[in-house]
């Protein structure tokens, strides 16, 4: 998936914090903290959310990578203390074992607590089930973060926004507005939605799905701009970036489905009325498109349009009601309940956000790459002049 930058974390979701490495980080970085605080925020909050939203917090102590607020080119370390930790020593502490606990046996349908305890050989299911928890998604979006702080360097830009929650349509950003101008409205409310004015709906749908003790998925649409024409490659597979984006956000939990740029309206389409052709008005130095169907991306590559995709969620998979289930011994039982939240759609976005930067970095740093941040500006810049100028122009 990354072919310059390692990421890797650690942690339980009850245990004592969540540790998160990225390495490949050039030196000469200023580290925003309004903007790393900003979307540990935004990961946080969501209207589908329930009780561990306001246990969560975000406290970080940034323990290597970074001096003075600018990346030294090392890899960059992040501690995050879980605040509820104090309530679950006993029961998840690194080294003690308590007298006395009572394990999980019965899985919950649609988490890792099944096929985690037999990969594993776990009796207690809670060894699978604490990794597996979306806590993890806090380092994603710390990696992330930092990723967009670079990218924003290199002039590119990324926005996540809800397109459907459940199976209710949600209105969706004009086609070519820029992402900074999307993220200034489904940032600012915690639907993540284009128009606010379609809030109190989605309350209401979440309210009903609350009181029916359910939960609810949905899609979003992300959308990248900035990208030069030649990030990833055709020539083998591990390097097509479209491969690498699938892969990314594939590995969020509870994502089910990626689609990339127009794909679901191209398959149903004739061939004639799918193609990303130049209008007549473009140049040598200038190429006008009127449409972006493929989202950027031709054959593995980037093509100078902006990224676009499409992220399917599945309903969360723990409801009110505990559902039935089988222990190891071949017991029908209902199975164990962690606290649930109806809807984590809306977060997501941050999440979606941060994959895509994570990758498209990747790809940066692989063509443009250098010690310093200032090598790769002037190369990117060199690259940029040196070819056309990409534009997406739906009304052209
Ligand atoms: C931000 C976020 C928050 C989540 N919160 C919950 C939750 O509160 N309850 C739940 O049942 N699943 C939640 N999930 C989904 C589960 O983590 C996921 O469904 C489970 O680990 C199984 O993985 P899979 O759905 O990819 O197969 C969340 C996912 C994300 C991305």
């Amino acid at each position: 998936m990354f072919n310059r930058l390692t990421y890797t974390s650690a942690g339980e979701s009850h245990g004592p914090g969540v540790t998160m490495i990225l390495s490949g980080i050039p030196a000469g970085l200023k580290f925003d903290v309004a903007f790393f605080e900003y979307e540990l925020e935004k990961r946080n909050l969501d209207m589908g959310r329930g009780k561990r939203g306001a246990i969560e917090q975000n406290a970080y102590m940034l323990t290597g990578g970074v001096r003075h607020g600018i990346t030294i080119g090392s890899p960059i370390s992040i501690y995050f203390p879980n605040a509820d930790y104090a309530n679950w020593q006993q029961r998840m502490d690194p080294l003690l074992k308590p007298e006395r606990i009572t394990p999980i046996t019965t899985p919950r349908p649609g988490h890792a607590d099944f096929v985690g305890s037999v990969k594993y050989g776990f009796r207690d299911m809670r060894n699978a089930l604490e990794r597996a928890s979306a806590r993890e998604t806090l380092a994603r979006v710390a990696a992330g973060a930092i990723a967009q702080m670079l990218l924003k360097k290199c002039g590119c830009d990324v926005a996540a926004y809800v397109s459907y929650l459940g199976d209710k349509a949600y209105r969706e950003p004009p086609v070519g507005m820029h992402p900074s101008d999307i993220r200034s409205k489904t940032q600012a409310n915690i639907g993540y939605v284009f128009d606010i004015g379609e809030l109190p709906r989605m309350q209401q749908q979440i309210d009903r799905a609350r009181d029916a003790g359910t939960t609810l998925g949905g899609q979003l649409k992300f959308v990248l701009w900035g990208c030069p024409v030649g990030l990833g490659s055709y020539t083998d597979i591990q390097n097509r970036l479209d491969a690498r984006l699938a892969m990314a956000l594939m590995s969020i939990p509870s994502v089910k489905g990626v689609v990339l740029g127009a794909a679901i309206e191209q398959s149903r389409l004739h061939g004639s009325k799918t193609q990303d052709i130049v209008t007549a008005e473009s140049s040598k130095t200038h190429h006008i498109y009127q449409s972006n169907m493929n989202g950027g991306l031709t054959a593995g590559v980037t093509n100078g349009l902006p990224l676009t995709g499409s992220i399917f969620l599945k309903p969360l998979s723990t409801q009110r009601k505990a559902l039935r289930s089988i222990d190891a011994d071949g017991h029908l039982k209902t199975a164990h309940k962690e606290r649930s939240d109806v809807s984590a759609v809306g977060r997501a976005t941050t999440v979606v956000s941060a994959m895509v930067a994570l990758v498209v970095l990747d790809a940066v740093l692989e063509k443009f790459g250098g010690d310093a941040v200032t090598e790769i500006e002037q190369r990117l810049d060199s690259w940029r002049k040196a070819h056309p100028v990409i534009e997406l122009r739906p009304d052209a």
